[in-house]
């Protein structure tokens, strides 16, 4: 028998996850270069200015800034310089949280064997300012993703409040006692992030953010042909296969470089359980919606019942407004009304007031949804809701998952959302 008929293609699944570093970015060369430019001071030990960093969703941003601290680490530790660079991401996290990882980060450059789970914010900024002071160290470059996506407080409305506060305190750590150099890079999404900040705060931080382009169809190509050759055996994956899923992913709403290698990874697994030779275009045809369901899945499993349920009333009423599905929170606060008679439940009546400062807010930080709120007047409730994903199969995870979690008839859901 031919052993070659046994082997595999799809030899490097990790090279398709989401949490798989390539050694550097295609088409970031001169992005890369001038974050470098700008913090290259805290390597000689002067002192610098902080960075900030914009684009749309999977545009590279938290990768570039992961490669970079990466590199600025191996760097000073080869050539001894007395600098460290450390990353966090702020996303769904509240102040504190943020402060825990980086003191835990901290420690971890510095080789120090502690972690810390409890404690303020201010009593971890303050244990972070001695640790840093006592260190060897001459500087720290702190690396913040994702801080538009601070966990929202409850209490107030979707203001930058918490954000500002937060991004004040780490540019005001020299008043707090800090004798090292430091600087950080924040990220976000939101290009008008910084123009909402207060003045003091902007005021620590380069003029203009550095922007990052998205990518043209051809580079999105180029991105995945070469995650592909690395992932499979050579010759494995035809081109038509990678132009099909390069036309896929660059689809306004199933935008997504992650969804393009998650969707290739479904196709390796299947060509490997069925001994298929070649990831061709038929192949990804047919693993495109699996793949697809299954993102939404996981996103839709991370969501806690009241944004769930708050997700479930919102598709109860989506109406097709030209290519878009759409919903008004004026029509989603009867809706719960209608899901928690099915779920046998009171516990998600919920106001208009409360729907917009919560639930639609996490919903936007997993991209199910974009919020947009009419100009002025208006008392919120005329807030429009819009879908970012297929409503069908988006209908179909969220029924599964409510009759699942809530333990009811998952037909019945299905029913009532209709299709
Ligand atoms: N230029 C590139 N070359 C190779 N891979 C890339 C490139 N840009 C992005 N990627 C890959 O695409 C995926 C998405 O990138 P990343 O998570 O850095 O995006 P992001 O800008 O942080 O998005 P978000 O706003 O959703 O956080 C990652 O797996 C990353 O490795
Ligand atoms: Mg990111």
């Amino acid at each position: 028998m031919d052993v070659s008929s046994n082997q595999k293609i799809f030899l490097h699944p990790e090279i398709l996850t989401k949490d798989y570093l390539p050694d550097t970015l295609l088409f970031r060369e001169e992005e890369m270069e001038t974050i470098i430019r700008k913090i290259a001071w805290l390597l000689d030990g002067s002192i610098g200015i902080n960075v900030w960093i914009t684009g749309s969703k999977g545009v590279g941003k938290s990768h570039a800034t992961k490669i970079l601290k990466r590199d600025f680490n191996t760097v000073a530790e080869k050539e001894g310089y007395p600098a460290r660079a450390v990353y966090v991401s702020a996303r769904g996290k509240t102040i504190r949280e943020v402060w825990q990882d980086i003191l835990n980060e901290t420690f971890k450059v510095l080789g120090i064997q502690r972690t810390i789970k409890y404690g303020t914010s201010s009593e971890l900024r303050d244990v972070f300012i001695e640790t840093l002071n006592k260190s060897p160290l001459k500087g720290l470059l702190l690396i913040a993703d994702d801080v538009d996506k601070l966990k929202p407080a409850y209490t107030k409305s979707r203001s930058l409040k918490n954000q500002d506060e937060f991004m004040f305190v780490i540019t005001r750590l020299h008043e707090d006692g800090l004798k090292k150099n430091f600087n950080s890079i924040v990220i976000t999404r939101s290009a008008s992030f910084k123009n909402l900040l207060s003045a003091p705060t902007r005021s620590t931080f380069l003029h203009h953010p550095i922007y990052f382009r998205e990518y043209r169809k051809e580079e999105v190509e180029e991105i995945l042909r070469d995650r592909a050759e690395k992932a499979f055996a050579p010759k494995t994956v035809d081109d038509s296969a990678i132009s099909y899923l390069a036309e896929i992913v660059t689809v306004p709403i199933w935008k997504g470089l992650d969804l393009g290698f998650y969707i290739l990874r479904k196709a390796g697994e299947v060509a490997d359980k069925k001994g298929i030779k070649r990831i061709d275009q038929t192949l990804i045809q047919e693993v495109v919606n699996d793949g697809r369901k299954d993102m939404i899945r996981d996103t839709v499993a991370s969501l806690e019942d009241r944004e769930l349920v708050t997700l479930a009333a919102a598709l109860l009423t989506a109406k097709n407004e030209g290519y878009e599905w759409c919903t008004y929170v004026s029509d989603v606060v009867p809706a719960l009304l209608v899901i928690s008679k099915l779920l046998g439940t009171e516990r998600f009546r919920y106001r208009g007031s409360y729907i917009q400062k919560y639930p639609l807010v996490v919903l936007e930080d997993v991209d199910l949804i974009r919020v947009y709120k009419p100009f002025h007047g208006g008392n919120g409730r005329s807030t429009m809701i819009v879908f970012n994903e297929d409503i069908i199969l988006l209908k179909e995870v969220v029924a599964e998952e409510l009759a699942q979690r809530f333990n009811v008839n998952a037909n019945d859901i299905v029913g009532l959302l209709g299709n």
